[in-house]
């Protein structure tokens, strides 16, 4: 990819000539905008560059461990993992309300995030993974004013840095997969599927534990599983797995259960404004419903989500 490499040989060399010798710190969330910013500065300024990942137990199953095994054992960057799952999880205790969720875990993952940083001693930038849409709807998105969509990216200005890198600030998101493709991150970072800063929070419909947060894991792990399985995990722009608070009488064997629903979401959009429910096909769904109900605990029921947005937004909550 001549283009994309030529970018990224331009951007380099801009980027060691602002940084030279100083310190830069970015915070992971393990998602493609703020992965490919890490692996761009890492490749200007190397052991320069900490990554500090705050990981909130709000993951899908398996992205902690990936992002671990990528930034730290594949690019062998700086990195600091903090497992606050014990922190969030208390924070959110009794907690149902979904704009209180997430203004509790946007303030949260700043504290946590000031916290390691301080520890890192002087530190003169900050990277952040800033693309051209985010430049260009910043303060004019009409979602954010329906949710309060706070990004693992938004981080306070006023922590004592000299100034900001945004190496990505004038591409757009196929740039950016393109660009960390040639960096040589992996397909399942380069291709991940939009996630909510406030993560599976807000696919726990109500409060949030550890109990729900270990069930809703494992179906959706299922569902996106059965999903790359019959090739579609390109084509819907996003799917998920929700656990709906709602209990249900079942039958298994000779007894009666009284368990949980999931509710299973696939939307196909093209800017997240609007979306339309993805025609999964039967077999597809059927395979994921009834390994979720043979394979996770405590699930007896599984419905698909077949409202569009608008009326319905993508998320649940
Ligand atoms: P909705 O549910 O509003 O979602 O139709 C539109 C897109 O935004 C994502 N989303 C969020 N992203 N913090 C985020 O970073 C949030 O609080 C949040 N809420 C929704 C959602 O996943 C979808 O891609």
């Amino acid at each position: 990819d001549w283009k994309m490499d030529s970018f990224i040989q331009t951007s380099v060399e801009q980027m060691k000539k602002t940084i030279g010798e100083k310190r830069v710190i970015c915070a992971l969330s393990g998602g493609v905008d703020s992965s490919v910013a890490a692996a761009l500065v890492h490749r200007a300024v190397g052991k320069q560059l900490t990554c500090i990942f705050v990981d909130h137990g709000l993951l899908r199953k398996g992205e902690a461990e990936e992002v671990e095994r990528v930034f730290r054992s594949q690019f062998d960057m700086n990195l600091v993992r903090v497992d606050a799952q014990a922190r969030f999880l208390a924070r959110l205790s009794g907690v149902t309300e979904p704009e209180q969720k997430r203004k509790i875990i946007g303030e949260e993952f700043i504290r946590v995030f000031e916290e390691e940083a301080k520890k890192i001693g002087q530190v003169d930038f900050l990277c952040q993974g800033t693309i051209y849409p985010d430049v260009v709807e910043s303060g004019t998105g009409n979602s954010a004013v329906i949710k309060s969509h706070h990004n693992v990216g938004g981080l306070p200005k006023d922590i004592g840095f000299t100034g900001l890198v945004e190496p990505l600030r004038y591409l757009f998101k196929d740039e950016v997969r393109r660009v960390g493709a040639e960096l040589g991150l992996p397909d399942t970072l380069v291709w991940r599927q939009p996630f909510p800063g406030p993560g599976l929070a807000i696919r726990i419909m109500g409060e949030v534990t550890a109990d729900k947060l270990s069930i809703l894991k494992d179906a959706d792990a299922v569902f996106r599983d059965e999903i790359a399985k019959a090739g579609l995990d390109r084509k819907i722009n996003q799917y998920f797995a929700v656990l709906t608070g709602i209990k249900s009488v079942g039958v298994m064997g000779d007894g009666r259960t009284y368990d949980n629903t999931i509710a299973l979401r696939g939307v196909t959009t093209s800017d997240f404004m609007t979306a339309d429910w993805a025609r999964i096909p039967y077999d597809v769904l059927e395979q994921a419903s009834s390994r979720i109900i043979n394979e996770v605990k405590n699930v007896n029921r599984i419905v698909y989500d077949i409202t569009s947005k608008p009326p319905a937004t993508i998320e649940w909550e």
